[in-house]
């Protein structure tokens, strides 16, 4: 098991990457969480699944108390994302972001108090100020894999939290923080993208919105994260990915 790491440490605004959180009993795969720390708040990214809750939830109590995170980032509406959402959400009194699209949908974990918690993002991407002064920046990154998917940028950071883009399975003995060569990392991820991404469009479309960004690292939810060359090689990979309906056999005329 790693240690958290700080992506970004700052005067008053820190990045951080809660050690990878293993589902234990659940048997499913590894996720990252992301906590921002902006004058003496918190915003945590995609807190995790019901297993692993108590966890985060450990960790995060090393920079933050419950009724200091201000706000809760769901990128899509996945279980590994919103399964420990009820436990937070009497935890502590954050705003709660997620796709426009999901909201109605999200009662189904057995979430109440929606209306007066909830924040639909819109299609278009938005940028929020939360209470502390924190700017983020909220980019589409629809169908891949969800057709709602929302991906955060902080600009302070320089961090795209990428939530299911670029995410990978690698057996955690060998996990790195971040992918030292992509040509190495591809069997860990190909797999994933060519069957979760929607479609070649949505992925260019996708990369064209990033490359407009300042980006130092890209954080996926799963697996290690993209810096540097492996960042360029990353992008251009899957510019170039067919996926998804791409690999449907449509056949004329049948
Ligand atoms: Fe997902
Ligand atoms: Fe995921």
């Amino acid at each position: 098991m790693r240690k958290n790491i700080a992506l970004y440490s700052g005067e008053e605004h820190r990045f951080i990457l809660l050690n990878e959180s293993e589902p234990g009993e659940e048997d499913g795969i590894p996720s990252n969480q992301f906590l921002i720390l902006h004058k003496g708040k918190g915003t945590l990214l995609d807190p995790g699944g019901f297993g692993v809750m108590p966890q985060v939830l450990n960790e995060l109590l090393q920079y933050v108390q419950p009724e200091d995170i201000e706000a809760i980032v769901l990128s899509h509406q996945d279980p590994d994302i919103v399964g420990g959402l009820t436990t937070w959400l009497r935890l502590c009194s954050a705003k709660v972001y997620v796709s426009r699209i999901w909201q109605r949908f999200l009662p189904h974990y057995g979430i109440t108090g929606m209306k007066q918690r909830f924040i639909g993002v819109h299609d278009d991407g938005e940028n929020f100020t939360f209470a502390s002064g924190l700017e983020l920046q909220f980019v589409p990154a629809h169908f891949l894999h969800s057709p709602g998917q929302i991906n955060v940028y902080d600009p302070i950071a320089k961090i795209l939290f990428s939530g299911d883009v670029g995410a990978s399975e690698v057996p955690s003995e060998n996990c790195e923080v971040f992918v030292e060569s992509f040509a190495d990392h591809l069997p860990h991820t190909a797999g994933f993208h060519k069957r979760y991404m929607a479609s070649n469009r949505a992925l260019r479309y996708w990369v064209q919105q990033v490359r407009k960004l300042d980006i130092d690292i890209i954080a996926p939810q799963h697996g290690p994260l993209y810096r540097g060359q492996a960042k360029e090689d990353f992008l251009n990979w899957l510019y170039d990915l067919p996926c998804g309906a791409d690999l449907l056999d449509v056949k004329e005329n049948d």
